[in-house]
């Protein structure tokens, strides 16, 4: 659900494939259930491979995936925290973890993890600076200061780990208010957190204040690059102009990067880094005294596969660095001319100085009007909110040629059509509006429950 503003039909296959609501008796074919499943699959990739989406499809090539489904398939069952019978989870998994580190310029003492994606690459650090502001300062209420744009997996964080999350205003260029953040540090305070980039905007918070103030505070400065640890990197080596944010910055003491977005890797892992061991030991969790064996475990995971810890590795091994600056060459190429485009509809507005990731909004227009029209001719943008905007995260599929100016070309009509929209009310913006106020976010909470809950029913009324 990171598109709320869509109102999405959770069973659109409910009258076409029988629904099971119980084992039956006897087990079916394999051949029908695979030609089930591969009619779902090519039906939904549809959507990803006419490269009109932002960001979700990172690579997008189906010969990519099938070499990641190779050697998926040569791990799959394996459980990695099974060092014993799956010695090779170590090899791979620390080679993750090295190549990423050097990527990110780590020194010799940088180290990390694999975990099961960003979400996770956000709550371990948010445990581990908890754990050690208790451990070594005494605190016993602790607090995290994030930009209001960060990743909302730190709220998330912060409620399963009883944590306060103070959120920060951004300045007028739409990056964290380093001095809003340095004035509101207490006694309390554990941790301070940048992303590079965003989510929203793409936009790079000021690392190296920030870092230059958790050094001087003796607190922990974790750097979200979830979304551009894996393509930030070549955007500098390329020439762009990318801010530092990576382990070259004194101070910086913790960074996540999602392999499985511009890793180009399959769904499931990211790596989350540590500038030194004896913070990475914080995260741990080892239980000796458990009547079922002696028990020890890196992070939040207990079992998980090998598979995709293999298809990481083949990941990176196989495109090495010039594969990564290749895709990242593209990406930046077709996001500055995207960028181009938009800031030429005067109607337009672009946020902030971003990347590889353009959010932009509109001036005197609902913008999610621009989004209606905008979907009506099959592009998929993410849509924001707090100020309404749309943003269109460029990844390889979006590189082919002819789709920047495609899109170009659709959003000067959904301009023209947002001035004279034939709804009054858009379709895109059926949910947002509503936030903001407690009664507001009631309705809210009640809508996504309701939908979580229907994402676990089987199809009603379907065919059985
Ligand atoms: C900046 C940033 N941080 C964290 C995340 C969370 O990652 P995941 O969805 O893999 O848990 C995302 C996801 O888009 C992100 O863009």
């Amino acid at each position: 659900m990171s598109d709320q503003g869509q109102l999405i039909d959770f069973y659109p296959y409910r009258d076409r494939f029988r629904t099971y609501h119980r084992l039956e008796p006897e087990g079916r074919d394999r051949r029908s259930i695979l030609e089930e499943l591969a009619i779902m699959a090519a039906e939904e990739d549809r959507i990803g491979d006419a490269g009109r989406v932002s960001g979700s499809i990172y690579h997008g090539d189906h010969d990519h995936y099938e070499f990641l489904t190779e050697a998926f398939r040569l791990f799959a069952h394996a459980n990695v925290l099974q060092r014993d019978m799956y010695p090779s989870a170590t090899k791979l998994e620390a080679e993750i973890v090295a190549m990423t580190a050097a990527m990110l310029h780590g020194d010799g003492q940088v180290c990390g993890v694999v975990t099961f994606g960003g979400t996770e690459s956000l709550i371990n650090p948010m445990l581990v600076y908890r754990d050690r502001g208790r451990a070594e300062k005494g605190i016993t209420e602790p607090e995290v200061i994030v930009p209001s744009t960060a990743h909302v997996a730190l709220d998330k964080a912060a409620h399963l780990l009883g944590i306060r999350l103070v959120r920060a205003p951004l300045g007028d260029d739409w990056r964290a208010d380093v001095e809003w953040m340095r004035s509101h540090i207490t006694d309390n305070t554990v941790a301070l957190v940048g992303s590079a980039p965003n989510y929203a905007h793409g936009v790079v918070d000021p690392i190296e204040e920030l870092a230059a103030v958790a050094q001087e505070r003796d607190i922990g400065m974790h750097v979200d690059g979830c979304l551009g640890g894996f393509i930030l990197p070549w955007g500098e080596a390329l020439g762009y102009r990318v801010p530092r944010f990576d382990f070259r910055v004194p101070g910086v003491t913790s960074i996540s990067a999602d392999t499985h977005k511009y890793g180009y890797a399959l769904k499931g892992t990211s790596v989350l880094l540590y500038r030194t061991p004896e913070l990475r030991r914080y995260q741990y969790f080892n239980y000796p005294d458990w009547p079922g064996g002696i028990y020890m475990s890196p992070g939040l995971s207990g079992s998980r596969s090998g598979g995709v810890v293999a298809a990481t590795w083949a990941a990176m091994v196989s495109l090495g660095e010039r594969g990564y600056r290749e895709i990242a060459s593209r990406i930046f190429d077709t996001a500055a001319r995207i960028r181009a485009g938009i800031e030429s509809v005067p109607e337009l507005e672009v946020i902030g100085e971003p990347t590889f990731l353009i959010a932009f909004r509109a001036r005197e227009l609902d913008i999610y009007h621009v989004n209606d029209h905008l979907v009506d001719r099959g592009w998929r943008l993410n849509s924001l909110q707090l100020p309404p905007a749309l943003h269109f995260c460029v990844t390889r599929p979006n590189t082919a040629p002819g789709v920047a100016e495609a899109f170009i070309a659709d959003l000067r009509d959904a301009v023209e059509y947002a001035k004279h929209p034939v709804r009054s009310e858009p379709r895109s913006g059926a949910l947002y509006g509503l936030g903001g106020t407690p009664s507001g976010n009631e309705a809210l909470n009640m809508l996504f429950n309701a939908a979580l809950d229907a994402m676990y029913e089987v199809a009603p009324g379907g065919g059985g």
